[in-house]
């Protein structure tokens, strides 16, 4: 899906950590990129003392230094909706630009954290500098130790691989709704809600003069039978029945309209709002239906649209619909398990 095949990418293929001396053992595709960005992506302690080179350990769940462009910054705060009651946590927050800028436009509260201590005092001291340090913090962390049940909106700009295994803690720890948004990798068959792609003609790494960003919103979990009546225009209301499975966001299954079957067209979760899409017989033809509805436990109450999208009319009345059995949804691995 992401056209993006990036020359930013570790060849880690272990979690175990990967100790290398000197840039001559260095990971080749590192390697090269850092050759292509003049020592970018060494982490900033080991610029600030070149003899700590020796030492530099390269881990395969982490990711080198590669500051976000401040236009692709700006991007990812305005496709996150970001907000002033938000909690953002960026996750390798390198100089703290993403937070720092969203606490100096917005006013929110947020942390970063990062394995580099070097980039952690930096952003620290130009937080204090754009006079935010009372509102955003950074800590010398790894991310996969930072709890992330606070959070409101997470940013990442990591490897792939590191992305990918981060996927199931996201999943696990963030409330419905909470929004990921990423810079140029994504999570693979967790399609996002939505990505854009600008021009940054002074970006090298990555696809170079290219840059991706990416939106999830953590879904609720809508699996299983859901029962209710849906309204009808001029006539008493009709039972309706759903059968849902649900793989990330999205939902495949089944659906009856007043006892015969329906055909579901396309369901999905958005946070905590079910929309289902699906086809009922109205007068010996096939007509569009759409139900959105916020999920409450096992209670979702919303609205009906009947016809194309177009020329839908909204049908009032209620629709309320109730999960009489719950069925768990697949969100990745570790999460789907919950
Ligand atoms: C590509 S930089 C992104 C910096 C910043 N978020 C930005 O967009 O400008 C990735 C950062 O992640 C940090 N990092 C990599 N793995 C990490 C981990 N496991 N825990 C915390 N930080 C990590 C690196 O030190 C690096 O500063």
């Amino acid at each position: 899906m992401n056209p993006a095949e990036p020359a930013f990418r570790s060849q880690a293929s272990s979690a175990r950590p990967t100790r290398v001396t000197g840039l001559a053992g260095r990971r080749p595709a590192l390697g090269a990129l850092a050759a292509a960005t003049a020592g970018l992506l060494l982490p900033a302690a080991a610029r600030a003392q070149p003899a700590a080179r020796d030492a530099v350990v390269i881990r395969s769940d982490s990711s080198p230094y590669v500051p976000t462009p401040q236009k692709v910054v700006d991007e990812m705060l305005r496709m996150g909706r970001v907000g002033a009651k938000d909690f953002l946590v960026d996750l390798g927050s390198g100089d703290g630009r993403i937070v720092i800028t969203a606490a100096q436009r917005f006013g929110l509260r947020g942390i970063g954290v990062d394995l580099d201590g070097e980039l952690v005092r930096q952003a620290n001291a130009q937080a204090k500098q754009a006079g935010v340090a009372d509102r955003v913090e950074f800590f010398q962390r790894d991310m996969f130790k930072t709890d992330l049940t606070k959070a409101d909106v997470v940013t990442m700009y990591l490897l792939p691989e590191v992305n990918m295994m981060a996927r199931p803690k996201l999943l696990a720890e963030l409330r419905p709704g909470a929004r990921v948004v990423t810079h140029d990798y994504h999570f693979e068959d967790w399609l996002p809600d939505d990505r854009i792609t600008l021009d940054v003609p002074e970006k090298k790494v990555g696809t170079p003069g290219l840059a991706y960003v990416y939106l999830w919103i953590v879904p609720g979990q809508g699996a299983g039978r859901w029962q209710g009546t849906i309204p009808v225009a001029g006539g008493p209301a009709v039972p309706v029945q759903f059968d849902l499975e649900q793989r990330f966001q999205i939902f495949s299954g089944s659906v009856t309209v007043g006892g015969r079957p329906g055909k579901l067209l396309f369901g999905e979760m958005i946070g905590n709002d079910m929309s289902l899409v699906f086809a009922a017989e109205v007068g010996g033809k096939p007509v569009r239906h759409e139900i959105l509805a916020p999920m409450r436990g096992d209670e979702a109450t919303g609205t009906l649209r009947v016809g194309e999208s177009s020329s839908a009319t909204a049908v009032p009345g209620k629709v309320v619909l109730s999960r009489s059995l719950k069925r768990p949804a697949f969100l990745g691995a570790a999460a789907g398990a919950k």
